[in-house]
């Protein structure tokens, strides 16, 4: 078995595995003392891999006190879902030194993580992410949480896994569409990185069909990216901040669109919007080569009829600022080039309005 291996260098460290067929439990007892465990997941995820987690897992000499499971969704990030996995937990007798195995997408991942992060001041999490997006994405840079009614990701915290594991052949069973959400921060990663990962774009055809190596290229060089990003600014204070091209638009638009529109879809839109913007305002025509990219990982370039005027205030919930003269606008990421974003680029109202316009049908 071929491993992938990155370690994210932040202090402490932790590795992020990646291989097909990978044998998580010995993954697993290699950096970890076996113990009392409980997994988490979701009723996509769990049926098809958690029992197959917990034998090996009990094999390897833990003791899997519980397989928690909650439905697949959005919805399930949410407090009442945190108390009910806690609540499950302190009943399997879960110690401050038992682990959490968050076995699933990013849903699971940010639950989990939050409830490791906070369940008797901490426990140690090993994620185990199984949709693409969270292989390349949220297992990556230690943030965790859930949603309130008020707005996601609006209570949670930063946690450090003591491992990432991902068998790519998890992936197997994730539907097309997934993996196409997936794709969107995978092509905003090599937009933003340049150099041999943007090379590998080539490969995002190959990838929607499923070649192996092509997705484990792709997985291991978003791990690397992110992980790169991410140590050098771990509390987003400055340059981690690039991580958001195409979010400032896209949270808008699938806010606006009570959230009907996916965030791998949203988030494809709005790094059109976004290059747009960047012909306007920096002379750098990279439209088309989105366009290229997002219809290679068959992700939309533009979005569902939505009126430009709630997309714009969503946006102010979300990312509005008041730049030095007192008038509104808005701080995006953009490109100068491939590989080469700048950040905190002033964007007036009127230029945010019109690059909403581009996009929405
Ligand atoms: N923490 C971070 O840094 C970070 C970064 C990006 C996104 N996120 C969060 O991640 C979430 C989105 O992640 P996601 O797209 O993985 O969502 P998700 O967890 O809802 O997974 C998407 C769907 O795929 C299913 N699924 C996952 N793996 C599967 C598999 N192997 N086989 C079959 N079905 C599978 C899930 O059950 C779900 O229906 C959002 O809540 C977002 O806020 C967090
Ligand atoms: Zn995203």
């Amino acid at each position: 078995m071929d491993l992938g291996r990155v370690e994210v260098p932040v202090s402490p460290p932790y590795p992020v595995v990646i291989g097909s067929g990978l044998n998580v439990a010995e993954v697993v007892s290699g950096e970890l003392q076996p113990n009392l465990a409980a997994i988490l997941t979701d009723s996509n995820v769990g049926p098809t891999h958690a029992a197959h987690l917990a034998r090996s897992l009990e094999s390897a000499g833990w003791h899997v006190a519980d397989i928690v499971e909650v439905p697949a969704g959005e919805p399930s990030k949410a407090i009442s879902t945190y108390a009910g996995v806690a609540g499950r937990l302190a009943r399997a007798g879960m110690m401050r030194d038992a682990t959490l195995f968050a076995l699933g997408g990013g849903v699971v991942g940010d639950l989990g993580g939050f409830v490791a992060a906070t369940f008797m001041r901490g426990i140690d999490l090993v994620a185990l992410p199984t949709s693409l997006l969270a292989m390349v994405d949220s297992s990556v840079g230690g943030k965790v949480g859930v949603d309130l009614p008020e707005g996601k990701n609006l209570l949670g915290s930063f946690l450090r896994p003591r491992l990432v594991a991902a068998d790519l052949d998890w992936l197997h069973t994730l539907p097309d569409r997934e993996l196409s959400r997936g794709l969107a921060e995978v092509v905003k990663m090599g937009l933003l990185s340049g150099g041999g990962y943007f090379d590998d774009l080539e490969r995002t055809e190959a990838a929607v069909e499923r070649d192996p190596d092509a997705l484990r290229a792709l997985v291991l060089d978003s791990v690397r990216f992110k992980a790169q990003v991410v140590a050098e600014d771990e509390l987003e204070s400055g340059r981690r901040a690039i991580l958001n091209y195409g979010h400032t638009i896209g949270h808008g638009l699938e806010a606006a669109a009570g959230y009907a529109l996916a965030h791998g879809d949203a988030v494809a839109v709005g790094m059109v919007a976004a290059a747009h913007l960047a012909r306007e305002k920096l002379g750098t025509d990279l439209v088309a080569l989105h366009e290229d990219l997002l219809v290679s990982a068959r992700l939309p370039t533009t979005a569902p009829a939505l009126e430009p005027e709630k997309v714009l205030a969503a946006m102010g919930r979300d990312k509005k600022r008041r730049t030095a003269d007192g008038a509104a606008g808005y701080r995006f990421v953009l490109l100068e080039d491939v590989g080469e974003p700048v950040w905190g680029v002033a964007v007036d109202e009127e230029e945010a309005r019109w690059a909403i316009e581009v996009v929405v049908g």
